[in-house]
């Protein structure tokens, strides 16, 4: 999410790591700052906004370091402030340190650390962590020691950099699900979060294995285990260009995005699910609210709209909570009908859609509550809701919304599940949800599996010339941005229907050369979902579809059938067929030579009407 650099060497280690963050802008970031050792003590400088407002304090006088960290933030805990902006000090300002990911249980050591006597001056939880070391370093161990005892205190994703006023010599870092890399030099060595912002300085990686304390000096690199013990330093040469080193390898972002949701969903249910298996959500309303509320309207755009559906479907099946989805440009100018006791949901990735926003203040000025669930901290519908949820899903660079959708479907659970609880909905088993969404990372990886058996069904039908999206229930609401994906950057055209539907029209315009991809992840429901399957290939039209791995059914009536995991729930079965329609139509649009990161006529954030 957020960038690391980190220089010790010969040279001006504050020029390096500014530079090192410029590398990293294009991942987007909203605060940055940079901590340097000034004689005996850790100079700290950081800035909301832009590095350009960084960089003005911090080149007002000429700088000179020989160590350095620095950090650009993507908020998470507390907005975009001077004061959340890292690095950030421990009690006794011995120490600084930079940090990407969530500390899950920041709450409970910071209640711990405020009974000690100990003064927080951001709401981060990078703070605590800082805190936590801080109190380690403070019973006279090494910085390597304290830090590698700290980590085993801390729950949840972090790559955590550390630096302090009396080892001055030394970097330390360490990292639990979070990217952490290192560069190793000539009298020199680096560290960064990604692989652009080490390439102008060395080819030479270490990738760092999760658990490990690594320690940088000028002179050379050392790795120690969880348990303290030495571990040996392997290298690794890349010869990536800056470009493709950018999209982590991968040819777009768009690809890097798919491949990153196992990651995002292990990141949206950070710190929300306790140990206990009940739903944690901050800063939402009171259960007084929730408990009054009597319906609820989403109100979105684009696929933020597809999760929305996915929303309804939950919110209805679920907690029997009456629900609409509406368009936000349609909402905005249809003078709904709104109850008072009635909650809107926006859904955005990035907080600033125009028509979104709109339908906000006209929500605001009728005095709904309104809730955001939104990517991007300090946006403005994140700023103008009562309440917000933040995905958590990273900067999302490819104009094709991919991770953005998993991490707003996943929170949608997460609220409802916090809604059951509250209310005690009866049936619902919160406890065995919640255990199966802190299993939904591994489920992803397992559909990014696919992707070979994918790449060659793209070749099959990549010159169709109209593609259905079928499916029932939830299958048919993730079959609707299986559609948008496919068009929007594969230029084909494409139709999302209710797979029961196809016979009162659509059945009309299927021939030999067409294909109907059906999502059928319901074993409830398959039987019917088939009978639709034969319809189809009644017709000649080619059937491809998408099924739980236990699937007997659909052989029969498909020409091709894709197999996902089965979890416990269809909602989820539902939400992971989106993995490989997404890479679906990644292949198809790569095989036809699209522009796929940015296609034709579109931008990433619709700022007007
Ligand atoms: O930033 P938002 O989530 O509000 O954007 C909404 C839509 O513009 C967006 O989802 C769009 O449909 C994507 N390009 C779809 O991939």
């Amino acid at each position: 999410m957020c960038g690391i650099a980190g220089y010790v060497g010969p040279k001006n280690a504050v020029d390096v790591v500014f530079d090192q963050l410029k590398r990293l802008e294009y991942r987007g970031y909203d605060s940055a700052g940079i901590a340097y050792l000034q004689d005996d003590k850790i100079a700290v400088t950081k800035r909301a906004g832009k590095l350009s407002e960084l960089g003005k304090v911090l080149f007002e006088s000429p700088k000179q370091a020989e160590l350095a960290i620095a950090h650009s933030r993507w908020a998470t805990h507390g907005g975009p402030t001077d004061e959340n902006a890292h690095p950030h000090y421990d009690q006794y300002e011995r120490v600084a340190i930079i940090h990407n990911g969530i500390i899950e249980n920041y709450l409970e050591l910071k209640e711990h650390l405020i009974a000690k006597g100990h003064k927080f001056k951001s709401q981060t939880d990078t703070e605590v962590a800082a805190h936590v070391i801080g109190e380690e370093y403070a019973n006279g161990v090494s910085l390597e020691e304290a830090v590698r005892l700290s980590a085993k205190r801390l729950r949840g994703a972090f790559a955590l950099v550390v630096m302090s006023n009396t080892e001055k010599d030394k970097i330390v870092c360490t990292r639990n699900a979070s990217p952490l890399v290192l560069g190793m030099g000539v009298g020199e060595n680096l560290l960064a979060s990604d692989i652009p912002a080490l390439l102008p300085y060395t080819r030479e990686v270490v990738i760092v294995e999760e658990h490990v304390v690594a320690v940088l000096t000028r002179e050379g690199i050392s790795l120690i285990d969880a348990e303290g013990r030495s571990l040996p330093v392997k290298t690794t040469h890349i010869d990536w260009d800056i470009a493709s080193a950018e999209r982590g390898g991968f040819e777009h972002f768009m690809l890097k995005e798919v491949h990153e949701q196992p990651q995002v969903m292990r990141q949206v249910v950070a710190g929300r699910i306790d140990e206990k298996s009940k739903i944690r959500l901050e800063g939402i309303f009171g259960e007084n609210v929730w408990n009054e509320i009597d319906r609820v309207n989403i109100i979105a755009c684009g696929t933020a709209y597809h999760a929305g559906l996915m929303g309804k479907h939950f919110f209805e099946s679920v907690l029997r909570l009456p629900t609409d989805v509406y368009y936000s440009s349609e909402f905005r100018y249809g003078d709904p009908v709104l109850s008072p006791k009635s909650l809107a949901i926006f859904v955005s990735q990035s907080g600033e859609t125009a028509d979104t926003l709109a339908a906000l203040k006209l929500c605001k000025d009728r005095r709904i509550r309104t809730l955001g669930i939104v990517n991007v901290i300090g946006s403005s519908i994140a700023r103008e809701c009562d309440r917000t949820i933040f995905t958590q899903a990273g900067p999302e660079i490819s104009v094709a919304s991919t991770k953005a959708y998993t991490a707003q479907v996943m929170v949608f659970a997460l609220l409802g599940l916090y809604i059951a609880q509250v209310q005690e909905v009866p049936g619902v088993k919160v406890e065995e949800w919640a255990d199966e969404l802190l299993q939904m990372d591994g489920f992803a990886e397992q559909c990014l599996k696919l992707e070979d058996e994918i790449v060659t069904l793209a070749g099959e039908i990549k010159d169709m010339p109209l593609c259905f999206f079928l499916g029932r229930g939830a299958d048919a609401f993730v079959a609707a941005e299986g559609a948008l994906k496919l068009k929007e950057i594969a230029y084909i055209p494409t139709q999302e229907y209710p797979a029961g539907e196809m016979k009162h029209g659509p059945l009309a315009l299927i021939t030999k050369d067409v294909v109907s991809i059906f999502g059928a992840t319901d074993p409830r429901i398959r039987e019917k979902v088939v009978s639709n399957m034969k319809e189809v290939q009644a017709r000649s039209g080619k059937v491809i579809a998408i099924v739980t791995e236990d699937d007997t059914l659909t052989e029969q009536a498909a020409d091709h059938v894709v197999r996902i995991p089965k979890t416990k729930f269809e909602f989820l079965n539902a939400l992971l067929a989106i993995v490989p329609l997404q890479l679906l139509s990644y292949h198809i649009a790569r095989l036809n030579g699209c522009e796929i990161d940015q296609p034709r006529n579109l931008a990433k954030s619709v700022t007007v009407e």
